[in-house]
């Protein structure tokens, strides 16, 4: 039996911090609803403290959702706890996610902090925290820039005051993979009363490694990923949802654990963040991109109409997607085209016939990034007229 990997979602508390990405509470409900479908574990609804807006939108989700946990963002002070216990009140599951910097520069130039004072603040708010609800996460923010027997004293006196979850946030994306995995392999190992927490990580984006450094993460032991739809996020964003999720499900031999995440409603999901921030998605975006599972070349298509698993390692329906898809252009061969013509329904008398609408296709083709259904029928009613 494999271990469960819990997917925590901030698309809407950290996603919302991607700027120009700010979504109004009708919004946050509507994408809160399709994270629930997709049976999400916990969906971070925001910074109750930021503004009157964020609290309203979390009180919201926090009603609207009952099937996923629903969780807020508090820093380690009482002010932001105390309202982020209000905001979530109305929730079937809570959880309180507090944070506190733990790297030299966070602690020196932002908090203007002793250690010793770090570690008073952290424990405080746990304890606060635990006031509101038995479920708290605790973030030693910037843990990817911290010191590791630093790391390990807060996050052992945190349990101790009652954090159930850890989260290891590597928040400016300095890691890579291979130093990402033995942090947490060595806090796991090193933290006297580790059992006792699940380990959780919240990678950014800014080197392009946050999906690996999450993935890194999991084989050594975390047992949280947090991520964000379309990898929406701070900077460069956050760790994608969707990759982290299908790599872990496609390469099952790799991992010793699976999500229980219905992976068909992630392109609903995809799309429905897309519209609402206006964040586009790339078109060779992994999973959710128009060309994930698109087939341009001659030789791709010809292996892909013969057996999908060719150029394919999974299944376009089971991200959400109809099929996958054939782009005709001037890199696809005769057997695609034929193929999409007896798709249309459209019957060519010989291969004569066959021939000359393919030559006719490959000068279109050639003049155009893709060629449509439409050209298809177009030309062979030219090909067709002129017989
Ligand atoms: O990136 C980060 O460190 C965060 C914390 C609040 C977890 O977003
Ligand atoms: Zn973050």
């Amino acid at each position: 039996m494999k271990d469960q990997l819990i997917i925590f979602d901030t698309t809407l508390r950290d996603g919302e911090q991607s700027p120009g990405a700010s979504m109004t509470k009708d919004e946050k409900v509507r994408i809160a609803k399709a994270l629930e479908r997709m049976r999400v574990d916990i969906i971070e609804a925001g910074f109750p403290i930021a503004s009157i807006g964020d609290f309203e939108a979390v009180q919201a989700v926090a009603k609207a959702v009952k099937d996923s946990r629903v969780c807020g963002l508090a820093r380690a002070l009482d002010k932001d706890i105390d309202r982020a216990g209000e905001a979530l009140k109305a929730a079937n599951a809570s959880r309180i996610h507090t944070f506190i910097a733990t790297s030299p520069i966070h602690m020196q130039m932002k908090l203007r902090m002793q250690p010793d004072e770090v570690v008073e603040n952290a424990v405080k708010a746990v304890k606060r925290a635990r006031q509101y609800t038995d479920d708290v996460e605790f973030s030693p923010e910037d843990a990817g820039r911290s010191d590791l027997d630093f790391l390990c004293r807060v996050l052992e006196a945190v349990i101790d005051a009652g954090a159930k979850t850890l989260n290891i946030p590597d928040t400016v994306g300095y890691n890579l993979p291979h130093q990402f995995g033995e942090l947490i392999k060595n806090l796991r190992e090193r933290i006297p009363n580790s059992d006792k927490a699940v380990f959780s990580v919240h990678c950014h984006n800014d080197l392009g490694l946050a999906v690996a450094n999450s993935l890194s993460a999991v084989m050594n032991g975390a047992r949280q990923v947090e991520c964000t739809i379309n990898g929406l996020g701070e900077r460069a964003g956050n760790a994608s949802l969707e990759e982290v999720v299908m790599a872990v499900r496609t390469r099952q031999d790799m991992f010793d654990c699976d999500t229980r995440l219905d992976t068909t409603q992630i392109l609903a999901a995809s799309r429905l963040v897309s519209g609402v921030t206006g964040f586009v998605v790339q078109p060779n975006k992994a999973i959710v991109g128009a060309n994930a599972f698109a087939h341009e070349s001659g030789i791709h298509q010809d292996g892909v109409l013969k057996n999908r698993e060719t150029y394919e390692i999974m299944r376009a329906e089971d991200v959400g997607w109809n099929t996958n898809r054939m782009v005709l252009g001037k890199h696809s061969g005769r057997n695609a085209f034929r193929s999409r013509l007896k798709e249309l329904g459209i019957e060519l008398d010989s291969e004569e016939d066959l021939n000359s609408a393919f030559t006719r296709f490959k000068e279109l083709a050639d003049k155009k990034h893709e060629v449509f259904d439409e050209d298809i029928q177009a030309l062979v009613s030219d090909t067709l007229t002129e017989d």
